[in-house]
């Protein structure tokens, strides 16, 4: 017997995840990428669910399992990444990009593999579009949850993407520390938001991050 929980928090919502590094493809056998593990967007995913919300996570490839109660969609690229994000976007009341989106993109795919010939290559990059900017600038209901990992000046960079990608909350990530950001199983993080103070969470589970994201979130949107 499945019950209808109509009683939570988040009953009702739809609520977007990404999560995960995208690739980039060289060629047929060969891409760029980055060191996120999806793990800190899978619990978000996760910890949505279990305050009632309807979950999409849109997930680039990991090695995670896909999480029951939701709707997983799989995605390579920060282009289709991007497709994916917009399809939801409307019907969207909250949106968390955790993903890792790689900034650029080889200019070109190869159809074939490259084979080498001279001493040097060069791989021309082109900017991908700035997903969250993008939702920033469309939003009409939506709350956006952005991310910023940062090795430096963490505060400074955090507050700065806050408001140039017209966010509502940026949890910033000092990837630099050793039990926080890219693969691993814990983390530490501050949330800024646009006229609240910041609000440090130390080091903990990602779970227990994620329930504190959305706790603040839930606790935003009934204001
Ligand atoms: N992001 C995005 N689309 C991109 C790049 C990033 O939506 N093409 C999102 C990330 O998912 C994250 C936030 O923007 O939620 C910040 O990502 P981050 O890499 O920290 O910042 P950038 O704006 O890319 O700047 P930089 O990498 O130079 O710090
Ligand atoms: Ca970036």
């Amino acid at each position: 017997l499945i019950r209808q929980q109509t009683d939570l928090p988040l009953s009702g919502k739809k609520v977007v995840v990404t999560a995960g590094g995208t690739k980039e493809r060289i060629d047929p056998v060969r891409y760029i990428t980055n060191d996120s593990s999806g793990k800190m967007g899978y619990q978000l995913a996760m910890a949505a669910r279990d305050k009632g919300a309807k979950v999409v996570l849109i997930s680039a490839s990991t090695q995670l399992k896909h999480p029951f109660g939701m709707e997983v969609v799989a995605v390579e690229s920060a282009q289709q990444m991007s497709d994916a994000v917009f399809k939801e976007f409307e019907s969207a009341d909250i949106v968390i990009m955790a993903a890792a989106v790689s900034d650029y993109t080889p200019e070109t795919q190869a159809t074939q593999k490259i084979k080498k010939k001279e001493n040097q290559m060069v791989i021309s990059l082109a900017k991908t579009q700035d997903i969250l900017a993008t939702m920033g600038q469309q939003k009409s209901h939506q709350f956006l949850v952005g991310f910023a990992a940062e090795t430096h000046d963490v505060a400074e960079y955090a507050m700065g993407k806050l408001e140039k990608k017209n966010a509502d909350m940026i949890v910033a990530n000092d990837v630099s520390k050793p039990h926080a950001g890219f693969n691993k199983e814990t983390n530490e993080v501050t949330l800024f938001s646009k006229d609240t103070p910041p609000i440090e969470l130390s080091v903990r589970s990602k779970r227990d991050i994620a329930d504190s994201i959305i706790q603040e979130v839930i606790q935003k949107l009934s204001k």
